[in-house]
């Protein structure tokens, strides 16, 4: 299990600070994308986005919670990002084919992830494992940290599991929310194999101790 402690919940008076534990702890650092209109909640943008890579040394997932997406992955690109995620839902909404925003991360030498919300059938994933590095399976809904595990994803991570096992291709499934060493174990076994953990890391007086846990040690 690899872990992405997501910056969303560090301290943006003393970022690097966090970034300094990311880097000595941590397999991935998560970058939470939201724009105030694909979500309710605006979190930060290039500037941010840009210094994070100076300092960061595990690879960088950045999570985009915006309407667009298309429009901004070569910036993220050039900004370092070694992983970005889109969610199906910014894409159905626009009518744009999310094989192509995949192809267009691709491009640019960069995983490429979709992200469905915990309201978003998960068969919906199903016709991309060829395509794909990973999926994001929220197991709360985007556009805030600090909420309540969502206990359906885990059938739900279970699913794509199976369906991975039935098509002989196995992606990263990356899961995303309220998650920290109580429920780690469950997901482990349904079949998360990345874990974005924002509070439970960042609120915890023993960020390396947690941080183990949840990657099993
Ligand atoms: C929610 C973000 C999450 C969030 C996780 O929209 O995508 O990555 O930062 O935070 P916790 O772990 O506190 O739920
Ligand atoms: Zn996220």
């Amino acid at each position: 299990m690899k872990v992405a402690p997501s910056i969303l919940s560090g301290n943006f008076l003393n970022l690097e600070k966090d970034l300094d534990m990311v880097n000595e702890y941590a397999d991935l650092i998560h970058v939470d994308v939201m724009d105030g209109t694909f979500v309710p909640n605006i979190s930060f943008g290039f500037p941010v986005v840009d210094a994070i890579a100076k300092v960061i040394k595990v690879p960088m997932d950045v999570h985009l919670m915006i309407i667009n997406p298309d429009k901004y992955i070569e910036r993220f690109s050039r900004s370092g990002a070694n992983m970005i995620s889109f969610h199906l839902e910014a894409a159905e909404k626009e009518g744009k084919d999310p094989k192509e925003i995949i192809d267009l991360i691709h491009s640019f030498g960069v995983k490429a992830g979709i992200a469905i919300n915990p309201d978003v059938p998960v068969e919906k994933l199903f016709p991309y494992i060829q395509d794909v590095d990973f999926f994001l399976v929220m197991s709360v809904f985007a556009g805030f940290g600090g909420q309540k595990f969502i206990e359906a994803s885990v059938q739900r991570i279970e699913s794509l599991r199976e369906e991975m096992k039935r098509s002989g291709t196995f992606k990263d499934i990356e899961v995303d929310g309220g998650i920290g060493p109580d429920n780690i174990e469950i997901l482990r076994q349904a079949g998360c194999t990345i874990c974005v953990a924002g509070s439970s890391v960042f609120h915890a007086s023993d960020r390396a101790k947690v941080i183990a846990e949840l990657r099993g040690e």
